[in-house]
């Protein structure tokens, strides 16, 4: 009988929609689903109106078209220090997802291990299954979610091939210092690791140090493919536009592999993405100062009702021990602020791969203020 191939038989979709169908059957405040509901930059989308018949409506080079990986290379160069060049070493893809898929697929074969820095961006696991590759995690324990040359060694196994840092991280907000990218560089090193780095929420961080590229730490950058999207950055996920960049040995492949799975990202949005990858820092230093507001806004919620979220250094989530509601699970935790409060979180066993040490859950602050504000006060009356 024809049915899902056998890689398939154990993925399930994620417990995040399954949470977004509850939350429109009891009426609850969604803040589970990283969906990103803040508006685009105004002068974007008028540009987009304006200029929209004057694109290029065709298939892009493999790759994208010159001027996206151009403003890549730029916005790369400016802000994380990197020197790449756009015609070798920039392939534009289908959002970070993309990026990523085409990063997998082009540099590992079936059966290798890829490590896994728990608590992960639960599309990881899926990514690699779906691919044949084996997840190995790499367990990090709160609320510090610490990286240390000792924990990565003795995640080490004879398949392991490569490591995905995510950073600032999707759930637990951390972004790795310089220190932890040294201890990175430093296994990656002795183990002849590929290193895959998700940067998409590179813009979003909170404090005055500014992102730091894992590929510019030691000798990360000859066996890096940074990884972002403009997704977060710009409150356009549904573009569906990222990229990937490395050394070009690296990105001859990536981009075989991504014209194979899906030729090019919508040219059009290439052209658009480009000036969006050109704006000035005032508009990245307004994206942070909004995100700063809207963590502290729920974070007040959250510490109102007796819980105390981590505070995030980067990303749009907030993670949050619920130890003090009584409860041994993540799952549990989200039902009673489900029922108690009528708000709709992620459990954090989404994001680890055998139970974690802490009843976590995982909260979305990338929504109106008026959102957050409810949310905020429902958490407060509810537990
Ligand atoms: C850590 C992380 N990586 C990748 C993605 C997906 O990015 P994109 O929409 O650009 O494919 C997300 C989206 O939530 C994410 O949180």
């Amino acid at each position: 009988m024809i049915g899902a191939a056998g890689r398939m038989r154990n993925l399930q979709e994620s417990s995040i929609a399954a949470m977004t169908v509850r939350c429109q059957e009891l009426g609850a405040i969604n803040i589970a689903q990283g969906l990103c509901q803040v508006p685009p930059p105004p002068s974007l989308l008028a540009e987009g109106a304006r200029d929209f018949r004057d694109f290029d409506h065709s298939y892009s080079a493999p790759g994208g078209i010159a001027v996206f990986r151009e403003a890549v290379a730029d916005k790369v160069k400016k802000y994380s220090g990197l020197d790449v060049d756009p015609a070798t070493q920039v392939v534009a893809t289908v959002g970070a997802t993309g990026a990523l898929m085409a990063t997998l697929t082009a540099l590992l074969d079936p059966g290798d291990g890829v490590l896994l820095f728990e608590p992960f961006y639960g599309n990881y696991p899926t990514a690699l299954a779906v691919l044949g590759l084996r997840p190995e995690p790499v367990r990090l324990i709160g609320p510090g979610f610490e990286v240390t040359e000792e924990t990565l060694r003795s995640a080490v196994t004879p398949h392991t091939r490569a490591m995905i840092v995510c950073t600032p991280n999707n759930p637990s907000g951390r972004r790795l210092t310089t220190a932890e990218l040294m201890a990175v560089s430093a296994v990656a090193e002795e183990r002849d690791l590929l290193v895959i780095t998700d940067e998409v929420y590179e813009d979003i961080y909170f404090g005055p140090e500014p992102h730091v590229a894992p590929a510019t730490v030691g000798d990360l950058g000859r066996r890096t493919v940074t990884v972002s999207s403009l997704g977060k950055s710009f409150s356009v996920p549904g573009w569906r536009l990222g990229y990937a960049c490395g050394p070009e040995r690296l990105m001859n492949a990536v981009r075989v592999a991504a014209e194979s799975l899906v030729v090019c990202p919508p040219v059009p949005l290439q052209e658009l993405g480009a000036r969006a990858l050109r704006l000035n820092d005032d508009y990245f230093r307004g994206l942070r100062a909004m995100y700063d507001r809207k963590r502290r806004m729920l974070a007040e919620g959250f510490a109102a009702a007796g819980l105390s979220p981590n505070e995030p250094d980067g990303s749009y989530y907030l993670f949050v021990d619920c130890s003090p509601l009584g409860v041994a699970t993540g799952a549990e935790a989200t039902e009673v602020l489900l029922q108690r409060c009528l708000v709709g979180t992620v459990p954090g066993e989404s994001f680890y791969l055998d139970p974690p040490d802490r009843p976590y859950v995982r909260a979305c602050f990338s929504l109106p203020d008026e959102v957050i504000a409810d949310a905020a006060e429902r958490l407060a009356r509810g537990v």
